[in-house]
């Protein structure tokens, strides 16, 4: 029986794998883009709020006609699902606009690179508020994803406290919307493409009264004024790529959450980070010290560390 169902199964192995790094590569290249477009957007108009705020209204915008045009099933949902949701969007909507305030006072890659000390507060979240323990080089993994990250900041030609405290609260947030967004697609008959859907609805209803009161439409209309008289049409542009991107990398994430363990995701996560790192570095010519980007690769490296010692 073995020997029949070998060679079958080896196909369907070689495919499954196939269309892991094929999400994979999207979701990399989709995010590259996100971030080089966000960036232009934040250069030319430094208002953080009302970027995410658009980023959640695009992905729901999307969403909402795949739905009525039946190009994606809609998905069968009842109170107790937007309920459970509910704590997930809430971190999703913090550490997203965390992020991209990070990113409008710091370059990308610093703030990337803060963000890829993501497992280390996994750990510790998991540790303190959770009680769950690790093995011992789980935790000293955590030496060199720490380490590399200070590192990194303080040799950080262009700090910004504003800028590091968005990309560490993003990390705290995330940490915390992955662990209730792994609890809420448990058992769930929400694909991840419907799942992330959701998610952006309801974050973007959380994040539209904030953004108002943060910024407001007033700041909003004089500084677009300004960025389309500067850079002209092609402002609109990187607005609606950087938008659409978002939603689209991110679907693409949670698409692939349905394939792949969590543990799998971060790896993909940090190697998605590299390529960003090193992307934004070449196309906005961000100076680096060489000894800053020793502490971007150490932290790196950490996090692949880390992901041995868990498994
Ligand atoms: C955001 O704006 O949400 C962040 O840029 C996303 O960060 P991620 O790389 O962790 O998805």
């Amino acid at each position: 029986v073995v020997g029949i169902a070998a060679p079958a199964a080896e196909p369907a192995e070689a495919a499954r794998r196939t269309k892991i790094w094929v999400y994979f590569a999207t979701w990399w290249a989709l995010n590259v883009i996100f971030n080089i477009y966000n960036k232009k957007m934040l250069n030319a108009f430094p208002y953080p709020w009302l970027g995410a705020t658009l980023s959640l209204a695009a992905g729901s915008a999307i969403m909402l006609a795949s739905w009525a045009t039946r190009i994606v099933e809609p998905p069968q949902t009842d109170l107790d699902f937007w309920k459970s949701l509910s704590p997930v969007a809430v971190a999703h909507t913090i550490g997203h606009v965390a992020a991209t305030v990070s990113m409008a006072k710091v370059a990308v890659s610093f703030t990337h690179i803060i963000k890829s000390g993501e497992p280390a507060f996994s750990v510790l979240v998991s540790r303190f508020f959770l009680g769950e323990h690790f093995p011992a080089p789980v935790y000293f993994s955590l030496l060199p994803i720490i380490g590399g990250c200070a590192l990194a900041a303080v040799t950080e030609l262009n700090f910004n406290m504003v800028g590091f405290m968005g990309a560490m609260i993003s990390n705290v947030a995330f940490v915390f919307r992955n662990i209730f967004s792994k609890k809420g697609m448990k058992g769930k008959s929400v694909s991840g493409m419907n799942y992330y859907a959701c998610l952006s609805m309801m974050s973007l209803v959380i994040l539209l009264p904030f953004a108002i009161a943060m910024e407001g439409p007033k700041v909003w209309a004089a500084g677009w004024q300004k960025a389309v008289a500067e850079i002209g049409p092609n402002f609109v542009w990187w607005v609606a790529a950087q938008s659409v991107f978002y939603h689209l990398y991110n679907q693409v994430s949670y698409m692939s959450l349905d394939e792949i363990s969590p543990l799998t995701f971060s790896i993909g996560n940090t190697m998605k980070r590299i390529s960003v790192i090193v992307a934004s570095i070449i196309i906005f010519q961000t100076p680096v010290q060489p000894i800053n980007a020793l502490g971007a690769a150490i932290a790196i490296l950490g996090t692949f560390i880390y992901s041995q010692a868990k498994q």
